[in-house]
Order: structure tokens, then C-alpha cells, then sequence
């Protein structure tokens, strides 16, 4: 045998011995999990969700469709019960109980900003949101919900409609009379436009035609699920981020500059009342932090509303019908369909406001919401303790997904909340957690906005942006679905927020 064929024969015995080596470990690893799941349960924490295989454990199955999931383990396992998500013990506690047991837990055992932090922070910014102690935070919950909240929203809505008109007006994708479009793409432009030009101010909303957008989007490719996990991974979309966030917080910084170098106070906005907002402790609130916040809402609105604005109109083209009773509704009520509405007007849009309730409870942007364990926790009733260990995560949007509390809960139909009580009256109990009082949530099987003290306060805001969103759209157009397609697509769960599948086509009409 030549000396070049011994060597490779010697190579090739050498990669094989390794490549054997390492499928009986790989071999060794799953029969241990599989013997220790099915042997030694710990009666003293919830039961383990069976994976095959260790370290993935049930990451997939969550990962493509968290609903099914759930529902499929609370069959086999009860409310309660733990799994493995790329290595983590996630402990899902489902229903009223496990509402109230992770979203009004007590501070010193439950963190949200040891989960969400290493998320967040990099896209926001430093010193805001979870990148403070919880008693800051909701100081600066305290500053922004004013903007968010009554006072503020009757002088956004003729903003809001004059963007959303506006977008139609001068959009090509709307030029004739009709065409077919990728709605989610158009919902998430009117969306950014209608939020900015109100929340951000007239400087931000100018600059949303060039640079901006781009930085915008650079932003939120920061998002990723994988992040939460493995923060580290050097992902190329993680440099772009770094690089947009230090663009942005530049950008907002240079505004607040101008503005406080003299720029006339005309109007209200977000921005004017964070330069105004001071501390307990009397410091006002430096404008790094002002820029970092003002990023932070801009991405934590766009993407629920612009993603439940996107469900509202693919359920209109798949049921034309609903679009012809809401048109119906604008022409009663305001007496016609052209004229520039009012805040009040839009109070008076009962259709309207059932739309967007039955959408969110059939497509809650956010499945999952997390936690960190800071001290064993038991579980009342149970033998059960959840470790410090362990990752809580409350999904209170499997409650609206349920035949239990809404009949026929697949069924996409705004008219069944005309025999519903209003789902506010359902959030009796109420806690102050620093920023004014917010339902606990514990007596309510409806929260798409969560409850405790991270409850959402972006909710009335939201409510009014999509209530303008939808009733423009209405005046303007009829929506059917594309050619046979009947329903609407699936729901796309790889990224933070669900979101439908695309491509989701419609095809419009002007009116
Ligand atoms: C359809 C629209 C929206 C939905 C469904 C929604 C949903 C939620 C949910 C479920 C939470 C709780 C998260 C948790 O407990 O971990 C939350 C928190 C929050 N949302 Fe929203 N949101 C929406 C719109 C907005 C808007 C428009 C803004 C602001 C412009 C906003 C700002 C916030 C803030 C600041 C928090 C507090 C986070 C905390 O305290 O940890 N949201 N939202």
C-alpha cells in the first residue's frame, strides 16, 4: 500500500472513530434525558413537558405555533407545567390564577427587566425602561402615560387622519380604482406615520421619508428571539443595530437641542412633555434619557398596532360584509362618510371599537409574556415550588382563545361583544403601582394588554390610532380577498410579535 493511500485510510479511520464518539455522546445525552424524565420526576417542582432531546427540548413546537402548544400541554399536564426553550426551564402557569401569580407577583420574587433587558436595552438605549431599578421605571411610565392617555388624544386625531388619508392619497400602490395589495407592508407605513406625527413631533415625522426609516429598521432587526437566549451571538444585524441606535439617539438628541435653543412651543407632543418631566427626587430628566424613551416608543407601539391594524383589514376583505356595516355605521352616526371626524365622533363607533376587540382576542400580538424567578415560589394548591432558576411566562391570550369563555372562540365576529359586558367593567381590581391605577387583571379573562404593574399604557392610544386607521380605510375602500382565497393567512410566530403570514394580499376598491 502506497504511503498517500495509508495516510488516507488512516484519516479516514481517524474522522470516523471521531464522528462515532461524538453520535454516542449525542446517543448517551438523549437516552439521559429521556431516563430522567421518565424516572426521576421531581414531585416538588411542575411536571417537564417530554422533549426528545436535551437542550431543544420543546423550543420548536413553541416556537411554531405557541397557542397549540399550550392548549395541547394543558390537556396533558394541567395550568402548570414546565419546558425546556433552547436550554431555559420555562414554567407557563395558565389561567386566572397564573395571571394573577406572575403578573401581580411580588417584586422581590418576579423581575421582568432580567428577561427583557438584554433585548431591550441595546435597541432603547441606556437608563430607560428595563435598564433602570422598577421604581424609576414607572416614574417614567408616570411622564409618558400623560401623552399616551385622555387628555392628549382628541388633538391627535385629525393628525392622525390627515397622515392616514394623506398615505392613501399619494400612495402608487393606490392608484386607480382598485388594484391588489400586501396589506401588512401598507399598514405598517400608516401605522409609523400616524404614531410618529402625533407621539414624536413634527421633526421626526418629517424626517420618516429618508434616512430615518432606515435606522428605524435597522432598530428592529435587533429584535430577534434569538437574542433573548443568546444576547452574544456577533449576529451582522446586531452591529447594524448598535450602529442605528447611537444614529437615533443623535438624531432625537439634536431635536430636543433645537428645541430648547428656542423653537416655539405649538403644539403638545411626547417630546415637549418628557423635556418638561422632573424626578421625585427633583432632576429633571436628562435628554439622553429623553432620546432613549422617545426610541422606546416608537418601537413599542408600531409593531401591535400596525400588526392589528394588518388582521383587521384581511378579515374585512374575507368578510366584506362587516366592512359594509362599519361603512354603514360612519354614514348613520357621523351623516356622512367624507367629512373630518372628531374624537367624540369616534366614541360613537360601537362597530368600531368591536372590530378591534374581537381581532385582539383572536390575534394577540404578544403570546408570551415573561419572567424572571428571584426566590422559590409555591404554587398554592400544589406540592410544587418554581425555582429561581426557572423562567415564568404568562400567556393570559389563551383565555380569549377559549370555547370556555368565548363560544366558538376560532370564529372571527365583532358582534358577539354586543352581548358582552364591556371588557373594562371586567377589571375590577385595581393597584397603584407608581404611575396611577391599573387593573390587576385577576378577575378578567380578556387582557391583550396585559395587567399589573407592566400593563400596557399605550392601550387608549392605540385604541384612538386604530379607530382612525380602520374608519379611514372604510370611507375609502371596499376589501375583498385575492381569487380563491377564502379566510385569512396563517399567523407567523417566528418573530417577538405574532403576526400574519405573508404574503397576505387583498384586493381593494375605491369607493
Ligand atoms: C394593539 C396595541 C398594543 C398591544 C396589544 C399592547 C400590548 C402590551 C402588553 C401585553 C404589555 C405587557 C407586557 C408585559 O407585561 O411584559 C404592554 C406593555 C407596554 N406597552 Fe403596549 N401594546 C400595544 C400598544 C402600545 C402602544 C401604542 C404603546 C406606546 C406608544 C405601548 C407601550 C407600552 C409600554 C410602555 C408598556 C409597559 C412595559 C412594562 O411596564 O414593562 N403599547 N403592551
Amino acid at each position: 500500500m502506497s504511503l498517500p493511500v495509508l495516510l488516507q485510510n488512516l484519516l479516514f479511520e481517524h474522522k470516523l472513530e471521531k464522528a462515532v464518539a461524538i453520535t454516542l455522546l449525542i446517543s448517551l445525552a438523549i437516552v439521559t434525558n429521556i431516563v430522567q424524565q421518565v424516572l426521576f420526576k421531581n414531585p416538588n417542582e411542575p411536571p417537564v413537558v417530554f422533549h426528545w432531546l436535551p437542550v431543544v427540548g420543546s423550543t420548536m413546537t413553541y416556537g411554531i405555533d405557541p397557542f397549540k402548544f399550550f392548549f395541547d400541554c394543558q390537556a396533558k399536564y394541567g395550568d402548570v407545567y414546565t419546558f425546556i426553550l433552547l436550554g431555559r426551564k420555562v414554567t407557563v402557569y395558565l389561567g386566572s390564577k397564573g395571571n394573577q401569580f406572575i403578573l401581580n407577583g411580588k417584586l422581590k420574587d418576579i423581575n421582568a427587566e432580567e428577561i427583557y433587558s438584554v433585548l431591550t436595552t441595546p435597541v432603547f438605549g441606556k437608563d430607560v425602561v428595563y435598564d433602570v431599578p422598577i421604581a424609576k421605571f414607572m416614574e417614567q411610565k408616570k411622564f409618558i402615560k400623560s401623552g399616551l392617555q385622555s387628555g392628549a388624544l382628541p388633538t391627535y386625531v385629525p393628525l392622525m387622519q390627515d397622515e392616514a388619508r394623506d398615505f392613501i392619497k399619494g400612495d402608487l400602490r393606490f392608484k386607480g380604482s382598485c388594484g391588489t395589495v400586501q396589506i401588512p407592508k401598507v399598514m405598517a407605513q400608516i401605522t409609523i406615520f400616524t404614531a410618529s406625527r402625533c407621539l414624536q413631533g413634527i421633526e421626526v415625522r418629517r424626517k420618516l421619508d429618508n434616512t430615518f426609516a432606515d435606522l428605524y429598521h435597522a432598530l428592529d432587526d435587533g429584535f430577534q428571539p434569538i437574542n433573548f437566549m443568546l444576547p452574544w451571538f456577533p449576529l451582522p444585524q446586531n452591529r447594524r443595530r448598535d450602529i442605528a441606535q447611537k444614529k437615533m439617539t443623535q438624531i432625537y438628541a439634536d431635536i430636543i437641542k433645537a428645541r430648547r435653543a428656542g423653537a416655539e412651543k405649538d403644539c403638545e407632543d411626547m417630546l415637549w412633555s418628557l423635556m418638561g418631566s422632573v424626578y421625585k427626587d427633583g432632576t429633571p430628566m436628562p435628554d439622553s434619557e429623553i432620546a432613549h424613551m422617545m426610541i422606546a416608543l416608537l418601537m413599542a407601539g408600531q409593531h401591535s398596532s400596525s400588526v392589528t391594524s394588518s388582521w383587521i383589514m384581511l378579515h374585512l376583505a374575507a368578510q366584506p360584509e362587516i366592512m359594509e356595516e362599519l361603512y354603514q355605521e360612519q354614514l348613520s352616526v357621523l351623516g356622512d362618510a367624507s367629512s373630518p371626524f372628531t374624537y367624540e365622533d369616534i366614541q360613537k363607533l360601537p362597530l368600531v371599537t368591536n372590530v378591534i376587540r374581537e381581532t385582539l382576542r383572536l390575534h394577540p400580538p404578544i403570546h408570551s409574556i415573561l419572567r424572571k424567578v428571584k426566590n422559590p415560589l409555591p404554587i398554592e394548591g400544589t406540592s410544587w415550588v418554581v425555582p429561581p432558576s426557572h423562567v415564568l411566562l404568562a400567556a393570559p391570550a389563551t383565555m380569549g382563545k377559549s370555547d370556555e369563555y368565548f363560544p366558538n372562540a376560532d370564529k372571527w365576529d365583532p358582534h358577539r361583544w354586543e352581548a358582552m359586558a364591556d371588557p373594562a367593567d371586567q377589571e375590577k381590581e385595581k393597584m397603584d403601582y407608581g404611575y396611577g391605577l391599573v387593573s390587576t387583571g385577576a378577575d378578567s379573562t380578556y387582557l391583550p394588554f396585559g395587567a399589573g404593574r407592566h400593563r400596557c399604557i399605550g392601550e387608549q392610544f392605540a385604541y384612538v390610532q386604530l379607530t382612525v386607521v380602520v374608519t379611514v380605510m372604510v370611507r375609502e375602500f371596499k376589501l375583498k380577498n385575492v381569487e380563491g382565497k377564502s379566510g385569512v393567512v396563517a399567523t407567523d410566530y417566528s418573530s417577538l410579535f405574532s403576526r400574519p403570514m405573508e404574503p397576505a394580499f387583498v384586493q381593494w376598491e375605491s369607493r
